[in-house]
Order: C-alpha cells, then sequence, then structure tokens
C-alpha cells in the first residue's frame, strides 16, 4: 500500500510530509490520524523542537478527501472522518511545538484551516487559498469561524470562509497569514532555513512566548466543537450530498 503520509525527524525537527499527489494531496482518514499521532507524539519529546507541514512541490492539499465525505455521509453509522478530522484539530490546538507550514500550489478547506494554528506560513507564489464550504452545503471548521475573524478582520474572513474566494499568495501574504512568498520548488528549503532558526532559540522561552501569543487550546476546543456538530449535520444533507456527488461526475463529463 502506497504511503500517503510520511513523517521523518531531521536532527531537532520532524517534517510531516502529505504524499498523495495524484489526488492532490487530499486527506483521508488514515492521513489524518497519523497527522495527529505525529503532532502528538512530540509534544513531550524534547528532542523536537519545531514541526514542518509540507505538501512537498506543486500542491499543498485539495483538502479532505470528497469520496471519504461521500461515504461519510450517506453512512448509517458515526462518521469515523469526524473522529479522525476532529482528532486532529484537537492535536492542533493543544499543540506546543512552533508549527511552520510550507504550501506550495493549492491549499483548499483544512489545506488552509489548518494554517491559522500555524506558527510561521511560507507560500509559493503559485499558491492559493480557499475554503469551499459554502459551494459544498458546509459550514466552516478547524476553529476558523475564531481564527480567521481574529488573524484578517471580519471582510476578509467573510470573504474567503462564507462567500468561497480564493486568495493568492499575494494576498495572504498581504492578509497577514503568510510570512513569506518564494518560487515554486523552494517552500520546504526555506521552511527548514526557518525552523534551523527557531531550533536555535532557547526552547523554554520560545515555548513561553508562543503560548502567550496564541489563544487558550480549551476556546479553540470550544469553537471546534460547535463547528463540528454544524459540520457533521451539513454534511448529511440534501445540498452537501448533491455536491460531492457533482465533484466525481463532473470528472467523467
Ligand atoms: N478528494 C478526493 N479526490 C480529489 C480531491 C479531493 N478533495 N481533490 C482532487 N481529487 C482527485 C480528483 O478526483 C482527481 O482524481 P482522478 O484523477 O482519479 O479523477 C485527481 O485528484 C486530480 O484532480 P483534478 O480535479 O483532475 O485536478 P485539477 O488540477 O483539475 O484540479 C483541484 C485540482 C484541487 C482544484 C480540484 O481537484 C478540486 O477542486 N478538488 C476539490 C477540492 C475541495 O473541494 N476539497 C474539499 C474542501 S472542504
Amino acid at each position: 500500500m502506497t504511503d500517503h503520509l510520511i513523517v521523518s525527524d531531521e536532527n531537532t525537527m520532524r517534517v510531516i510530509r502529505l504524499r498523495r499527489p495524484e489526488k492532490k494531496n487530499a486527506i483521508t482518514h488514515d492521513m489524518y490520524r497519523r497527522m495527529s499521532d505525529a503532532i502528538d507524539t512530540a509534544q513531550n519529546n524534547p528532542d523536537i523542537r519545531c514541526i514542518i507541514i509540507t505538501g512537498g512541490s506543486g500542491v499543498f492539499t485539495a483538502g479532505n478527501d470528497i469520496e471519504d465525505f461521500l461515504k461519510d455521509s450517506t453512512s448509517n453509522t458515526d462518521a469515523p472522518r469526524i473522529s479522525n478530522a476532529v482528532k486532529f484539530l484537537y492535536s492542533l490546538a493543544h499543540n506546543v511545538k512552533p508549527i511552520i507550514a510550507a504550501v506550495d500550489g493549492v491549499a483548499i478547506g483544512i489545506g488552509t484551516t489548518m494554517l491559522f494554528h500555524c506558527d510561521y506560513v511560507l507560500a509559493s507564489t503559485t499558491a492559493t487559498f480557499s475554503t469551499p464550504f459554502i459551494h459544498l452545503g458546509l459550514v466552516p471548521e478547524g476553529a476558523s469561524s475564531l481564527l480567521m475573524p481574529r488573524s484578517m478582520g471580519h471582510q476578509r474572513a467573510f470573504a474567503t470562509l462564507v462567500m468561497g474566494r480564493t486568495m493568492t499568495a499575494d494576498d495572504a501574504h498581504l492578509a497577514g497569514f503568510v510570512n513569506v512568498v518564494v518560487a515554486p520548488g523552494h517552500t520546504e528549503a526555506e521552511a527548514r532555513k526557518v525552523a534551523r532558526e527557531i531550533c536555535a532559540l532557547p526552547a523554554e522561552a520560545v515555548a513561553i512566548s508562543r503560548k502567550l501569543l496564541k489563544l487558550p487550546p480549551e476556546d479553540l476546543a470550544r469553537r471546534i466543537d460547535q463547528e463540528s456538530h454544524l459540520f457533521g449535520e451539513r454534511m448529511r444533507s440534501n445540498e452537501a450530498i448533491a455536491a460531492f456527488k457533482a465533484f466525481f461526475t463532473r470528472k467523467k463529463g
């Protein structure tokens, strides 16, 4: 079976790499679970000082696997997507290690919302950011309804989260959630440089300072729960099921 997620420790950094390029790095249940484990197991490991999340060159991620969405929305049992994706979001909310994201290409849905939990974001000039929840009949997730307006103001958050508009790398840089825009194919190398810079700083002082900047994990978890409840309801709506099916029939047309 192909490994769609690679986790490697390189000196003091843990690199989490999405590797499902044939599906634009769309995230499956298993990938969520393993990303979550990679973050959780770094928490009490003093050797890991920094985490990098990357999609490699050309694509960050097309978001949640829509086939999984469709299966979960039409199954009669509790949707496993809810538990795996939400577990990953909890891991992000409770994480205490600096996270750097390297975004080369599309960052869709959770590919964008996870960035608001990260501490430093690099994007290539070809990166785009979108949360097309509305087009899928869904609602925001990942505490994005809390973090996005806080980070870039209500109006920009509305255009992105509620209207489903796409942002370019320059838009995202201007909006403030991308630190730096680099040439395509260079995000990961640049992320490593940033990671080395952070790893060279006094670890305890970094952890305390970072905590001061972040919202308390309980606040994030509360919003994740609120959103997940609504998201779960919306996933089973006729609007959402029709949109999931339309994605795949689009391919056949
Ligand atoms: N879930 C499942 N499969 C996906 C996917 C997703 N989120 N995104 C892309 N794929 C698959 C496509 O079905 C296609 O598979 P196939 O080759 O077996 O038919 C393959 O990845 C390549 O995608 P394709 O659409 O042909 O590439 P593209 O360059 O024309 O477009 C995207 C790329 C990412 C813009 C487009 O695939 C897309 O919009 N994906 C859906 C994004 C989305 O709505 N995510 C959910 C957010 S909540």
